[in-house]
């Protein structure tokens, strides 16, 4: 075993991760270092993946006010969203988005100079900033990349997941145990500050736009160091993912491209949004995502189009070049042939509740980014608000941080050598199959904990997986990386599962079928490790 100390350890390199770990240079004289830890390699994640791009209310855009994106945003989140995250996250946009700008990222401009600003679904005006045509995150995440590895402050390590948080007997965050997944050797981290910024959770489900990496790692790290998770119902299902069956993720096909003017249609050119909505393609997300999947089940199709024949040719190039060329790989030009898209999981609005510095409910431990629930998003996230999230928190936190105690703990209590000792501890020769039970539980998700839910599905589903989880692996340590994703997808799972038993109610992304009315007074469903109780199942 390895032991090493650091005054701030950052878990997760995307856009939160990596920008808190330059901020935090910038802020602070660190004592022990920085260490940024990823369980693949720098810059990946859900982030590199971001199309539509970021939300500014930025002061080049006169006709946008802080008020307007406020509102947009309290609506999206359907009773749920906190008013002081929403008006922090909006007010700090202009001064953080400027700041993103210095390490060298240029959004679109127009041919006078301006800045491109698009519209996405939700948004009462056109504030949404993108670069290279649709590969925002992409150019973000190289921006910070290149950043990252010219500061001679931060550490890297690179295909090291974290496996388990350092706990004391008072109950507070010392660090980490990791796992490098190439060397198969164990590290004790210590540290005064854990940062999580593990992103989301699409993977447990069978369609999804999320990368190989989303199976909610933070969460259950937060969760088995006794933190509280908050609104992890809240799912959010993106409606146009391209439908095509290459074996792998879902590749998405950006909101934007509505907001550009594509339209909706089944498999007879016939458009339907109207039937659902007045701002048809540009309603809620989850509205177009269920009014897909109503279309899909009424006409037995398993997909619909989007057809982007009325934006003009030389545009929909200009402005979509990513989307256009996996289209082209898929054999579809976009400039002629509607593109074949259903709905896929794309964002958790949950996580690890902290408040507007990243501090969770454990001292020592924070978290930012898609694995946070800050409040911003509610019940239902407005497009483009969740790199701005991730960039405005990252740079609060490293702030908050910068008044703190940055020495790293030089002595551990008997509770973390206990931890330590069982990651010292032979595990037996059992070899799962890890690759078919991510697919069964993919599948068992996407049935029954999706898009549209009712008691009787997630009740099978919550028994499905307690089995699964009573023939898993039972020791601490795991044999490999995959073992300790599957671990993690299957706890995320179960505590998904009993957050949408235990909501009788439809609010934002969490549709029941049986209980399709909204509540007057919404609540938020807080989960902590054992106090968590399923208060409605049916029993088979
Ligand atoms: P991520 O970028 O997902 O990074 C998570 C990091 O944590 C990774 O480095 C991963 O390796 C690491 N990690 C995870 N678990 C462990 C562990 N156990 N140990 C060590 N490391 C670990 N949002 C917008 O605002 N605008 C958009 O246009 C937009 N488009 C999107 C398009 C797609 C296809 C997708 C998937 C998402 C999109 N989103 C968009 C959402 C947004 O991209 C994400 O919510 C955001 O980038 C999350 O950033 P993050 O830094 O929190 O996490
Ligand atoms: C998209 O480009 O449609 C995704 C935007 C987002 O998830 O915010």
């Amino acid at each position: 075993m390895k032991y090493s100390r650091y005054s701030v350890i950052v878990i997760g390199s995307g856009i939160a991760g990596m920008y808190s770990a330059l901020k935090l240079t910038e802020h602070t004289n660190m004592p022990d270092g920085i260490l940024l830890m990823s369980k693949y390699k720098l810059g990946d994640g859900n982030s590199k993946f971001a199309q539509g791009g970021i939300v500014g209310v930025l002061r080049e855009n006169p006709v946008d006010s802080c008020v307007s994106h406020i509102n947009d945003t309290l609506k999206a989140g359907a009773g749920l969203s906190d008013i002081n995250a929403v008006k922090f996250i909006s007010e700090s946009s202009d001064e953080v988005i400027h700041d993103l700008m210095g390490y060298g990222i240029e959004f679109d401009k127009d041919k006078k100079g301006g800045l491109c600003f698009t519209l996405e679904a939700a948004h009462s005006i056109r504030r949404i900033l993108h670069a290279g045509g649709d590969a925002t995150g992409r150019k973000i995440d190289e921006g910070l990349c290149k950043a990252v590895l010219e500061n001679e402050d931060i550490t890297v390590y690179e295909d090291t997941l974290a496996v388990e948080l350092l706990i004391s007997k008072d109950g507070e965050c010392r660090g980490v145990i990791a796992y490098n997944t190439i060397s198969d050797e164990y590290e004790v981290i210590y540290s005064a500050h854990t940062i999580l910024a593990t992103g989301g959770t699409g993977q447990l489900y069978k369609y999804t736009t999320n990368p190989a990496g989303a199976t909610g790692d933070g969460l259950i790290l937060a969760y088995n160091a006794g933190a509280e998770l908050r609104d992890l119902e809240f799912i959010q299902f993106h409606p146009t993912s391209l439908a095509v069956d290459n074996g792998e993720n879902r590749f998405l096909i950006s909101e934007a491209v509505r907001g550009e003017g594509a339209k909706l249609v089944d498999k007879s050119g016939q458009e339907f949004m109207s039937k659902y909505h007045d701002k048809r393609e540009l309603a809620p997300r989850d509205i177009v995502t269920r009014a897909i999947t109503s279309e899909m089940c009424l006409k037995h199709l398993d997909k619909v189009y989007l057809q982007t024949s009325c934006i003009d040719r030389s545009t929909i190039l200009n402005r979509f070049p990513t989307i256009a060329g996996v289209c082209s790989k898929n054999g579809i030009d976009i400039t002629k042939t509607p593109i074949p898209v259903s709905p896929a999981a794309h964002y958790s609005m949950g996580g690890v509740k902290t408040d507007l510095n990243g501090c969770t409910t454990i001292k020592g431990l924070y978290a930012i980014g898609e694995a946070s629930s800050t409040g911003l998003h509610g019940a239902n996230r407005l497009a483009s608000n969740s790199l701005l999230e991730c960039v405005v928190c990252a740079w609060s936190l490293a702030d908050y941080l910068s008044f703190a105690n940055l020495v790293a703990p030089r002595k551990i209590d008997g509770t973390i050598k206990e931890t330590i000792e069982g990651y010292e501890q032979n595990i037996d020769d059992v070899v799962y199959d890890t690759d078919h039970l991510k697919t069964e539980l993919q599948q068992l998700m996407w049935d029954n904990v999706g898009i549209v839910r009712n008691e009787e599905g997630l009740s099978a589903a919550l028994n499905k997986i307690r089995f699964l989880k009573s023939t898993f692996r039972g020791t601490k340590r795991c044999l490999n990386m995959e073992e300790y994703e599957y671990r993690s997808m299957l706890e995320a799972a179960e505590l998904i599962t009993i957050a949408a038993l235990n909501r009788r109610e439809s609010r934002g992304a969490h549709y029941r079928k049986d209980y399709p009315d909204t509540a007057e007074c919404g609540e938020h469903s807080i989960m902590k490790k054992g106090e968590v109780k399923v208060a409605y199942q049916v029993l088979h």
